[in-house]
């Protein structure tokens, strides 16, 4: 049994010894194929290492032959990737990258207020160039906006060719008897598009109504229309409950409704009280009554701590309440001293 095989071997042996070693398989090279390839190659055979394509060769030979010896000799060849132009600035963006090397991909994008003009991203080719060509980053602009219906532009400043950049502004007025509903100004987005147009209504009024006790003076018209305005007073002893002018408001009422309300006649003959920070007696100052919604302080007596504090009292539409702790004194009760005499508390 074991014979044979002896014999195999020995005729191997005496077959390399006059024929020269095989070479084995040639050794990998990264991104390199090798032509031909196989598992051994007698001596005299060549081979020929090329890069792959995207892969430039440094150093050392390409070419080998197999000599006897069986041993491949020392390869320095090495294959490395392309490089693409530098592209890692891009005007008014970012560009995203590891390598500018085959086969790496980048990416871009622009800052606000500007758009890609080209591809969002390119490759590094076998041939080293870019594709597709690089971007750049555009303004972004506006068409003149849309004027709505009942409006006209009151501010906009477009640029040469019409269009408005990013942030550009356009502010709209509505024509006579229109209110505004929405915002005035638009923007230009960053979409190239404007934000929402506001809309002009035609706005009417009914006619003010006349107040009791008074009277409301309006614009002799059929019709009253937004920002139309209407004054309002009251007769003697009546006070106005509201501003005198009032308008016509967007919402087709009226901006406020102002009614006469009714003076207060005081059921005390004499007191000392306070009316905007000043002492005045109520004698002089208030002998025709108060007005409506005006309000004097009342001085009372702390009996325990003989000092004196004030109380507050309102004219409301007629009425008025006088203070439970105000004492008013009569003209010939001399020898009282009056509440508004006594130090305070
Ligand atoms: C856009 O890029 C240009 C060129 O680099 C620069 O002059 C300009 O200031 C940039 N504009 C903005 C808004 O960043
Ligand atoms: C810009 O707009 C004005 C008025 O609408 C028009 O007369 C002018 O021709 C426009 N210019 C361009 C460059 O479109
Ligand atoms: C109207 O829009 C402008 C910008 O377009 C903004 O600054 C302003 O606050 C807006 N006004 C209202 C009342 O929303
Ligand atoms: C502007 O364009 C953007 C993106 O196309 C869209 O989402 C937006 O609704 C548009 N705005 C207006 C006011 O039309
Ligand atoms: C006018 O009408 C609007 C909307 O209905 C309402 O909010 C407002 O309070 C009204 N104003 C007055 C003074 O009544």
């Amino acid at each position: 049994m074991i014979r044979p095989v002896l014999i195999l071997f020995s005729s191997f042996l005496c077959h390399v010894a006059i024929e020269g070693r095989t070479c084995p398989k040639p050794d990998e090279l990264p991104f390199a194929r090798v032509v031909p390839l196989k598992t051994s190659y007698a001596p005299g055979e060549e081979i020929v290492y090329s890069c792959l394509p995207g892969y430039g060769s440094r150093g050392g030979g390409r070419r080998f032959i197999c000599p006897l010896t069986g041993l491949w000799p020392i390869n320095t060849l090495r294959c490395i990737p392309r490089v693409c132009p530098f592209a890692g600035i891009l005007d008014n963006g970012t560009v995203r990258y590891t390598t500018f090397e085959y086969p790496n991909t980048i990416s871009f994008s622009c800052n606000t207020g500007f758009h890609l003009k080209g591809a969002n991203s390119a490759k590094c080719t076998e041939e080293g160039k870019w594709s597709p060509d690089l971007p750049v980053c555009a303004p972004v602009t506006c068409p003149p906006p849309p004027i709505p219906k009942f409006a006209k532009l009151s501010v906009y400043k477009p640029l040469a060719g019409n269009s408005s950049l990013y942030g550009g502004k356009a502010v709209f007025e509505c024509l006579p008897h229109h209110a505004v509903f929405g915002n005035d100004t638009i923007t230009c987005t960053e979409h190239g598009n404007w934000t929402k147009l506001p809309e002009c209504k035609e706005v009417k009024c009914p006619f003010p109504s006349r107040p009791d006790n008074g009277f409301v003076n309006y614009p002799a018209k059929q019709v009253l229309y937004y920002k139309d305005k209407a004054t309002y007073g009251c007769h003697d002893t009546y006070a106005l409950d509201g501003p005198e002018e009032v308008e016509c408001s967007k919402f087709g009422n009226w901006s406020a409704q102002p009614h006469c309300k009714a003076s207060c006649q005081l059921p005390v003959k004499r007191a000392t009280v306070i009316y905007e920070g000043e002492r005045v007696t109520i004698q002089d100052k208030f002998k025709n009554g108060m007005l409506h919604g005006q309000k004097i302080s009342f001085f009372c007596k702390n009996k325990e701590k003989k000092c004196s504090y004030t109380e507050d009292a309102q004219c409301i539409d007629g009425t008025i309440e006088i203070p439970k702790c105000f004492k008013e004194h009569s003209a010939f009760a001399f020898w009282k001293t009056d509440a508004s005499d006594v130090k305070p508390c």
